[in-house]
This record gives C-alpha cells, structure tokens and sequence, in this order.
C-alpha cells in the first residue's frame, strides 16, 4: 500500500471504499461534533519540549500493561459492526493486533462471535461490555467470553443511552440493517464493498448482525430482533460493577471515565484499570477532552491502577502525548478500521506500524529512549 502514507491517507480510501451510511457511521462524531472538533484541537495544543543531544541510537517502546509484555503500548479499541468495515473485519483486525503483539478488544457489538475471532486470530482478546436489561443473559455471555480465553473485561460506563446521530437516521443505518431506497443506492454506488464484504459475509454466514445477542433473539431470516431483555440497561451503577468483580475473574477495566473521583471510585471497587475516553467524541457532544482530564486522573489515581487512553489518535505523536500526560497505554479505534476498510488486515497492520513508527519517530527528536521518559517532556504549562 505505497499510497497510504498516514491515517489519513487510509481514512480518504475508506470514505471512496464503504457505502456513504458505513463510512459516516465509522468516522463521524454525534450532534454538533463539537467534541470531535475538541478531540483534534485538544491534542494539538499540547506541546512536548525535546532534550537536546542526547544518543537516541537504541529506542524501545516496549511496555508491560497488567503484568503482561508488549511490544508498544498500544490495544485496538471495540468497535461495533468492525466485521463490515471489511471481509470478515473483526478477526482481520485481530490477526492484525497479533501480528502486533497487542491485545484486541472484541465489542459487544460485533458482528463476529468472540470464539471465532479466537480460534480465527490467536490474538490476545479483552472483551468490551454493554450491560443488558437481563443480567443474567449478559452474565451468560461474559462466561462465553470467559471461555473463549478473553482476558480482560472492559465495561463501558459512557453510553447509559444511545447517543444522537442523526447522520445514521438520515442515512437510514442501523443495525439490524434494513432496507431502503437510500441505503440500496449508496450500496450499489460501492459495488467492490457490495460484493467483497457485503455479499461475501452473506454468503458465509447470512445477514450479518450482532453475533453475540442470544439466538432467540434472532428470526428465521438470521435478522436480529433487538427485544427489551437485550437492549442496554440504563441502570447502569457501581452496583454492576461490585456484581462483575465478584464474577469475572480476569483483569477488570472502565472505559470511558473523565473524572478523577470515578477513578478513585473504581480503585475502591477492585478494578484493575480505567480507559480514560470521550468513546473518541462519538457520544456526549460537551464531553471534556481526555487530554484535559487525564493529568487530574493520575494524580488523584496515583499507581494505584493502570490509565489508558484514547479518544483521536490519529499519529504516533498524539500516542506520545498521552503517555506525556501519565497514560501507560493508549487504545486506537478508528485508525485501524481506516486500514481495515482501505485494505483488510494488511491495512490495520499498516495503520499500527505507521502509528508505531511516528511514535518511534517523536521519541527519537524528543532525545528519548524509553517511553516511560515521555513525562519529562511536558512543556511546564501543561504539567498539572
Ligand atoms: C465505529 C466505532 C464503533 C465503536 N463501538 C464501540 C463499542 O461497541 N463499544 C465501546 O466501548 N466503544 C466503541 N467505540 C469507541 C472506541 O472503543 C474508542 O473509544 C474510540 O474509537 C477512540 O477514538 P478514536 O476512534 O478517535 O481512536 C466505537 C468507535 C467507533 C469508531
């Protein structure tokens, strides 16, 4: 893929690549996208002062994130519907964060069950939580996810409802997918899409939908009738949380914490590790941008946990940034789905070694060797 020489590039193939309906579902934010405006300006702002003369000839990005090794300090993020974005999108991406040596995390929302993404990948997989209505249904498939070798849990506490798109109301897209005048034109405007991913996967396994909700959730057709037990519970409450620690007996992480008494809160509860998100400015438009919490987070954490970090990781640099601001690993959604889109697994391995590769640069013109360095580079103002 000489022609993709950032995530950008990637992202400019993906818009040409998926129907209009994906595409935006993939790449846009909610409401007036302010935050995802504020994501992008957030990290720009941020400033990193390089050490001068200093032998950079042995750099290493090599971490360990809960007591595991890895070659950088990256994870994929969950993303739903992923197994669209390409053929067979969700064990492609695993492959990929394998070929990194980096963990995947499956969603909840995928449209690959978690035991073929296993058995397809051999990669490390988390597995991310939408709590249902019926919590002994959403206990039955964390023992699925728990069978299927997953490692880490990751319970997303930023989505009590679904947030306002209207893109996808105007694009009619949804899952389950439904007909319409619109969405059959914009499909048959992609007709490589249409036939390499769509009409592949349905040939495979029929319609594709969320593989995970329950199979009388499903009618004949294979379509997924989303019914009041497994939609998302908006009760939501540190309540889940004590009943999941007593459950699951892996590592436990909250995705999309942006305070410090929250994380504070989690430490209480026994959990392992917090993602500190605006769940990449797709949810709640006012949301603070996590580079602007997160200095608050650490200190009020301490070590007492492990902070990662994602929300508009679109170069190696705003990797650095992060882990500048007191991250130990960042998560990367949309970045990898660009490759993932422009040219299957080996357009996600691409998207991770451009990222990797742009961090190993900064490092290098920062005068580090080591990323835990990247603290001391914070320009004064912004260390907090
Ligand atoms: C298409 C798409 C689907 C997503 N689905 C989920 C999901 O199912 N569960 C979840 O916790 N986060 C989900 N997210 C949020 C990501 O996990 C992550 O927080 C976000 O993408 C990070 O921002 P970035 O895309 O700018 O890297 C989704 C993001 C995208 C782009």
């Amino acid at each position: 893929m000489p022609a993709i020489l950032n995530v950008e590039d990637a992202r400019r193939l993906a818009r040409r690549r998926l129907p209009r309906g994906l595409f935006e579902y993939l790449d846009r934010g909610t409401e007036n996208e302010v935050s995802l405006a504020a994501n992008r300006a957030g990290l720009d702002a941020i400033h990193l002062a390089p050490f001068s003369l200093v032998d950079v000839s042995q750099r290493r990005q090599d971490t360990t994130l809960f007591g595991t090794a890895q070659p950088c300090p990256l994870v994929i993020a969950p993303t739903a519907v992923a197994g669209l974005m390409g053929y067979d999108g969700e064990v492609e991406m695993a492959r990929a964060a394998k070929a990194h040596g980096i963990p995947f995390c499956v969603s909840t929302q995928s449209m690959t069950a978690i035991e073929r993404i296993a058995e397809g990948s051999g990669a490390r997989l988390w597995f991310q939580l939408y709590v249902w209505k019926n919590r002994a249904r959403t206990f039955a498939l964390l023992d699925r996810a728990m069978g299927a070798g997953a490692e880490t849990l990751v319970l997303t506490v930023d989505t009590a409802v679904s947030p306002k798109r209207e893109y996808n109301q105007r694009n009619r897209f949804g899952i389950p997918l439904k007909p319409s005048v619109r969405a059959g034109i914009d499909v048959l405007a992609h007709p490589r899409w249409f036939m390499g991913v769509f009409a592949r996967s349905l040939l495979a396994g029929g319609m594709p939908t969320y593989a995970h909700y329950p199979q009388d959730f499903r009618t004949p057709l294979g379509r997924l009738a989303v019914g009041e037990e497994v939609s998302l519970a908006t009760d939501v409450s540190w309540h889940d949380v004590e009943a999941l620690r007593r459950h699951w007996r892996g590592r436990l992480i909250l995705k999309g914490i942006l305070r410090a008494s929250d994380a504070v809160k989690a430490i209480e509860h026994g959990v392992d590790g917090i993602v500190v998100s605006n769940h990449g400015a797709r949810n709640l438009d006012c949301a603070p941008h996590p580079a602007h919490v997160l200095p608050g987070i650490v200190a009020a954490a301490g070590r007492r946990l492990t902070i990662l970090a994602d929300s508009g990781v679109r170069r190696g640099s705003d990797v650095a940034k992060y882990l500048a601001l007191g991250a130990d690993g960042v998560l990367v959604g949309r970045a990898p789905l660009y490759g993932l889109a422009a040219g299957g697994q080996a357009g996600a391995v691409r998207m991770l070694e451009i990222l990797r590769a742009e961090l190993d640069t900064t490092m290098a013109l920062l005068g580090l060797t080591r990323i835990d360095q990247l603290p001391e580079t914070l320009e004064p103002a912004a260390r907090m």
